[in-house]
């Protein structure tokens, strides 16, 4: 009777509880691949409409860091940015270099078409999908 209460449980939260790399592969994948080497996006540029999100994790996480070295600091600040970043995106927010910009344009709001627990969800597997995965 325990287990299957217990077993009830965990089916029941795993059923609710947004899955990041579903939100990804839902509304972020058309533009952006999950994985790719940094030679193979540069050999193959010019059929890419967004840079991998291997390489935007990478970048964020290079950009995005607090001096005291507070690794759950740092990831906090993370899923800010990226949150807000996919709502309002804009050029003076991107950390996306010049010339990347240049070939991508600035990334379309996803205003509307994004849920609160999707969007924490997201940028929460943005961030631990690449843990030392580096581009
Ligand atoms: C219609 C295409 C498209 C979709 C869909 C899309 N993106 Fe983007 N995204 C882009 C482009 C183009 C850029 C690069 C230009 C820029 O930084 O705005 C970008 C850049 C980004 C950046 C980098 C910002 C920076 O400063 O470097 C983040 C973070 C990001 N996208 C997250 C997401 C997430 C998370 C999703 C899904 C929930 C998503 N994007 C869906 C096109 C898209």
């Amino acid at each position: 009777m325990k287990n299957i209460l217990l077993t009830t449980l965990l089916l029941g939260s795993t059923l609710f509880a947004t899955d990041g790399y579903e939100v990804f592969k839902n509304k972020c994948q058309s533009c952006h691949a999950e994985m790719m080497t940094s030679e193979y996006a540069l050999a193959h540029i010019n059929t890419l409409v967004a840079p991998p999100m291997v390489e935007v994790s990478n970048r964020l996480k290079e950009n995005i860091q607090t001096t005291d070295e507070e690794e759950d600091v740092n990831r906090y600040l993370f899923i800010l940015f990226v949150k807000d970043y996919i709502i309002n995106p804009n050029l003076d927010n991107s950390m996306c270099n010049s010339g990347a910009i240049e070939k991508f344009g600035t990334m379309p709001s996803l205003k509307g078409k994004i849920n609160e627990d999707e969007k924490q969800a997201v940028a929460e597997w943005l961030y631990d999908r690449y843990e030392n995965v580096k581009f």
